[in-house]
């Protein structure tokens, strides 16, 4: 095999990858099959207690995660499956917070009809109710509009910043004390030094 068929070959292996990462693999959790038509697949996640969405290939033609133990869509989760026809969600546990936002505005451009039947368990004052019915008010702000990760961040900083601290409380206490301590052995020595004085004078 001379170079240019080595890297013919190579690019050829990684696109491959590629494409098998990126569109063909089956969640762990589910159940899929090729559609026959199109080149589409047919994902069904159903009654498996999901507590999550899991990651889906790009040709997702009809996704099926009724029957689950999903309280949320995390921002963004959907977005790749532009070739979706068909999605089944309902018979979820939905936590109707502000983070259900992105569910509820992706679902009114898919399919605006399924809305209805998509019921909010969580919090007590929506329960039961469809997310087509949920109004701003209901949905709340966010209170936390933080990303979880500068989050961290700002804990980590809280952490260090508190330690720098506690660590000049403590040398400042050390630097006292071992003043405190110089002060005092100065003291016996001088109070040793006038006892052998006075001893010395008696004899
Ligand atoms: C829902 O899922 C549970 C298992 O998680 C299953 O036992 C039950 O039959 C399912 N219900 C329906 C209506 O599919």
């Amino acid at each position: 095999m001379n170079k240019a068929e080595f890297i013919t070959a190579a690019g050829f292996a990684i696109s491959l990858l590629f494409h098998v990462i990126q569109t063909e693999v089956c969640p762990p959790s589910c159940n899929c099959k090729p559609l026959e038509e199109t080149k589409g697949l047919q994902i069904d996640c159903s009654s498996r207690k999901l507590k999550e969405v899991p990651a889906l290939p790009i040709n997702t033609k009809r996704l099926y995660l009724q029957n689950n133990s999903l309280t949320t869509v995390s921002p963004g989760a959907f977005d790749s499956l532009l070739s979706l026809e068909e999605i089944k969600i309902f018979d979820n546990p939905w936590n109707c917070d502000c983070h259900i936002l992105y569910l509820k505005l992706w679902m009114e451009d898919i399919s605006e009809s399924s809305l209805a039947n998509i019921r909010c368990a969580t919090p007590a004052s929506v329960r039961m109710k469809p997310l087509n019915q949920l109004t701003g008010n209901e949905l709340g702000i966010c209170k936390r509009l933080l990303p979880i990760k500068s989050l961290e961040f700002f804990w980590r900083d809280l952490i260090l910043i508190a330690a720098a601290i506690f660590t000049l409380i403590l040398l400042g206490w050390a630097l006292r004390s071992s003043k405190k301590l110089v002060c005092r052995i100065e003291l016996k020595n001088l109070h040793a030094q006038a006892v052998l004085a006075a001893t010395v004078r008696r004899y």
